[in-house]
């Protein structure tokens, strides 16, 4: 007994001594982001996933975000590592034009800074508190954004595999004797983007092959954490730009069938299509507006706000919408793309996902749903980081972290409910039991005079 208090006393003053010692608050846990393009929420439910699984399952699922507009890969993957909509981060479309410096955007010749400088990726803002980052074949990830680049990166490159991505990524983490790890690293995947707009998402049998390679791929991410020791250390975070839809033949909208090309200048296609009319702007819009029922034509001052697709030089004088599935084409009965995306991104096969683990998050718990802007500050917070200006929010993505004590929502009405069921129930007998007594009669004093009263039922 004796020896125990001794321990005891020891240990408090050990305890002490480790606390005092440690002045500095230890370094938050490394951060890695990872985005499947093209994955859409619903392929988690259509598709057996048993990695993903397994990660969520010891962390928490978002089974729905709701991605930026237009729904395409750049817009969106800038959006996750800034948190702003792309009218405020400048990466608008696949296809662009600036109409102050007269340069065309187009995803394959993307490192003229100009475009990204509207905002500073994560992996550039984190380099301002000392952190080292990596970018790996991320969209942006070789350009000089703010005259600066993440400390390792990579450009795109289809030739180079999962695992040789993940290997890099992986030493970068790690770092070495002279080199500190990276805090913060973005991974990309071009799968099952890839696959969706050749076959289809409702091609089955093409869809469950490629999710099951993603899935493999998960698998593999995995063991190469663990091998390396990174698992259980490091936060990780797997999401998607956008979702895909089914596109068709019989869903072609011919702009050429409206009006002549020498009207306007085509800047992108379709499902957004960007248009500069020529001459008579006026006269080009009505023919668009009545073109197809299927589409919308919108001038800029008048797209819907809830876009926030309108404060940009970038944003072209006219905007088309194709209906989700309708594809937008020039002429011809040619289907470019079985599948597509792009669409608005109020639709929920737009949608993607995200999944995450590690330290930092709350095991086995899921929400329904959060804003892919939301994401930006979430990293932030999980890095310790001053976010910069953003449009999310961490109102709800602060559940997800285990650190928050937060309301289940729907614990919470239950609860209210149950509370306001029970008191119905006791004013509805109580009123049954005044009612039964004789006038005049009191019934509180009658109540505790004849507590065990067994021939009145109700008190059973
Ligand atoms: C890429 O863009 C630059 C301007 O930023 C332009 O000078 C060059 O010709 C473009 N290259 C291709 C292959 O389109
Ligand atoms: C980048 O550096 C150059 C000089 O090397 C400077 O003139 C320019 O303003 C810098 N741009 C940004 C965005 O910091
Ligand atoms: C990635 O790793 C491979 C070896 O697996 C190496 O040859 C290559 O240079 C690395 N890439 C970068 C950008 O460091
Ligand atoms: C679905 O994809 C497979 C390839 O995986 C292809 O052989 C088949 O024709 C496609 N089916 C349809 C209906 O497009
Ligand atoms: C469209 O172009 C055609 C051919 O150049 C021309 O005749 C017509 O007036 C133009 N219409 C408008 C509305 O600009
Ligand atoms: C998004 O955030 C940026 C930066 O703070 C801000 O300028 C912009 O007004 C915000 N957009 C909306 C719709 O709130
Ligand atoms: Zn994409």
């Amino acid at each position: 007994m004796l020896l125990k208090i001794l321990l005891g006393v020891l240990g408090c003053v050990g305890a002490f001594a480790t606390e005092t010692v440690a002045e500095q608050p230890s370094p938050p846990p490394q951060l890695l982001l990872v985005s499947f393009d093209g994955f859409r929420a619903d392929y988690l439910r259509r598709f057996p996933m048993p990695n993903l699984k397994l990660l969520y399952s010891q962390g928490v699922l978002v089974e729905q975000l709701t991605n930026v507009f237009i729904t395409k890969t750049f817009p969106n993957h800038y959006s996750l590592v800034t948190g702003l909509y792309a009218e405020s981060h400048g990466i608008l479309a696949s296809n662009m034009y600036d109409p102050v410096s007269h340069e065309h955007f187009h995803i394959y010749n993307d490192s003229n800074p100009m475009w990204w400088n509207e905002a500073r990726p994560l992996w550039i803002s984190a380099l301002d508190s000392g952190y080292k980052t990596a970018a790996m074949m991320w969209p942006g990830s070789d350009v000089t954004i703010g005259n600066r680049t993440a400390t390792h990166f990579s450009a795109y490159n289809p030739q180079v595999t999962f695992k040789q991505r993940v290997g890099n990524v992986t030493k970068w983490m790690l770092g070495d004797e002279k080199d500190k790890g990276v805090m913060f690293a973005a991974l990309y995947w071009e799968e099952p983007d890839h696959s969706g707009h050749i076959f289809g998402p409702d091609n089955d049998t093409a869809m469950s092959q490629v999710l099951k390679e993603v899935d493999d791929n998960i698998g593999l991410l995995i063991s190469e954490l663990k091998t390396t020791g990174l698992w259980g250390r490091v936060n990780i975070l797997i999401t998607s730009d956008h979702g895909m839809t089914q596109c068709s033949a019989q869903r072609l909208i011919q702009l050429d069938s409206c009006l002549h090309p020498d009207n306007y200048t085509l800047v992108d296609l379709s499902p957004v299509t960007a248009i500069i009319p020529l001459r008579d702007p006026e006269a080009v819009f009505k023919l668009l507006d009545k073109c197809h029922q299927h589409m919308k034509a919108y001038k800029k001052p008048d797209i819907p706000d809830r876009l926030h697709y309108r404060n940009n030089d970038r944003i072209q004088p006219i905007i088309l919408i194709a209906d989700e599935g309708w594809t937008i084409v020039l002429r011809g009965d040619e289907l470019p793309r079985l599948g597509d995306h792009g669409y608005d991104n109020s639709l929920p096969s737009m949608h993607p996902f995200m999944a995450a683990s590690g330290p930092s998050f709350r095991q086995g718990y899921q929400i329904s749903s959060l804003q892919s802007v939301d994401i930006y500050p979430l990293m932030c917070k999980l890095l310790s980081l001053p976010p910069q200006p953003n449009n999310g929010t961490m109102t709800r993505a602060r559940c997800l972290l285990a650190a928050e004590s937060c309301w289940d929502v729907p614990l919470v009405i239950g609860l209210v409910v149950g509370v306001l069921l029970m008191l119905t129930a006791i004013t509805v007998l109580f009123r049954y039991l005044s009612s039964r007594r004789p006038p005049g009669s009191r019934p509180f004093q009658r109540l505790q005079v004849d507590d065990d009263d067994d021939d009145d039922p109700m008190l059973e």
